[in-house]
């Protein structure tokens, strides 16, 4: 049986995954009015992803006979400098995302509650991804700086990435 603070906490991360969906989305806007189609594809593959983890989440709580409450997902922004400044965003966001998720684990060690941190493991697995991909990308963009060929090819690669969800949720 879930605690009330951790279905309360769940439903947090339910609406934070949201607005990671959300936000990604709206990156997607600003790099399609840029004319980078390839980000703008892995931007709206990114937002697939956290809408995943939502329904995810979403899924836990039901099985735990949580009581599922959506809350208003807060508005994004939709303007950034330059497409390394996104990545940063990106970044800074899922470094944030992995404390969240983190605190949920120790919400669920001081619980007791076994299950839900067992579920939280692949979580903080998927953070420890999300954090490298962001990286990478971020460290990359410094390197191509302001070759606008190598952020053609950048773009054209990151244009190839399709999201499918993981096997036993399908
Ligand atoms: Fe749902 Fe990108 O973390």
């Amino acid at each position: 049986m879930l605690s009330k603070t951790m279905e309360a906490a769940l439903n947090e991360q339910i609406n934070a995954e949201m607005y990671s969906s959300y936000l990604y989305l709206s990156m997607a806007t600003w790099f399609e009015d840029q004319g980078l189609a390839g980000c703008a594809s892995w931007m709206k593959q990114q937002a697939q992803e956290e809408l995943f983890h939502a329904i995810k989440m979403f899924d836990f709580l039901a099985e735990r006979g949580g009581r599922i409450i959506l809350d208003a997902i807060a508005k994004p922004p939709h303007e950034w400098g330059s497409p390394l400044e996104v990545f940063e965003q990106v970044l800074a966001h899922e470094q944030k995302v992995t404390g969240l998720i983190n605190d949920l684990v120790d919400l669920a060690i001081a619980e007791k509650d076994h299950a839900t941190n067992i579920f939280l493991q692949w979580f903080v697995s998927e953070q420890v991804e999300e954090e490298d991909t962001a990286t990478s990308l971020v460290r990359r963009l410094k390197l191509i700086g302001d070759d606008a060929n190598g952020l053609f090819m950048l773009d054209t690669e990151l244009g190839q990435r399709r999201f499918t969800p993981p096997a036993e949720t399908q």
